[in-house]
């Protein structure tokens, strides 16, 4: 008889600001058996980002994070609000899919080395918007997708994982950055699999 020591598992809080993709492949990966962690909040700035209709269809609770005063990042009030409703959450892991402000303070104290991005190009290489467009302009013949621990810069944390993808004669930016988008829906699960069944260090 083998003996498996009942592991509790993760749970995360999704934070994003955009269509969601990438929320929609790690929930995918959980409703397929692959992937052992439980959605626990999802969160957004935008009102009607994709991840709060995604979390809303499965019954995961849901906040909107309202900030009058800043685009780039949140104040220190707001931040804080928010810190208590992941708190509360029971949230062991902040998962950034696409959240477009920088994380200041109150969150990265909270949460520290416990906060992950996915970015669309290898870091250190081409940090910050449309980073698909960087590549292309820039002349590279490899491009890819980074997973990363979340530091007070703007995507310089820590390196989790990558994935490359090859830039392709006759791409453009839209076909290079769906690429890269497969590339991250892959790539995003697979690293929360690793941490569901190692731990994260
Ligand atoms: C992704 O391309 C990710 O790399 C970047 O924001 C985008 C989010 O896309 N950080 P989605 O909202 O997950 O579709």
């Amino acid at each position: 008889m083998q003996y498996t020591p009942l592991m509790p598992q993760l749970k995360i809080a999704v934070l994003g600001s955009g269509k969601g993709s990438n929320f929609r492949a790690i929930l995918s990966a959980i409703m397929a058996g692959h992937l052992r962690v439980t959605p626990v909040l999802a969160a957004s700035d935008v009102a009607d980002a994709g991840i709060l209709t995604l979390a809303d269809n499965l019954g995961i609770p849901t906040t909107a994070i309202h900030e009058p005063k800043y685009r780039t990042r949140l104040s220190t009030e707001v931040e804080s609000g928010l810190v208590e409703q992941l708190q509360a959450s029971g949230a062991d892991l902040i998962v950034l899919a696409g959240y477009m402000r920088l994380v200041k303070a109150p969150l990265l104290e909270a949460f520290p080395r416990r906060i992950i991005n996915i970015h669309p190009s290898l870091l250190p290489a081409f940090p910050g918007l449309e980073a698909w467009k960087q590549a292309l302009a820039a002349g590279v013949k490899t491009t890819g997708c980074t997973v990363h621990f979340v530091d007070s810069g703007m995507d310089t944390g820590e390196i989790i994982a990558q994935s490359e993808v090859q830039v392709l004669p006759g791409d453009t930016a839209e076909t290079l950055h769906a690429r890269i988008q497969e590339a991250e829906h892959r790539l995003y699960p697979e690293v929360l699999v690793r941490f569901a069944k190692q731990g994260i260090f």
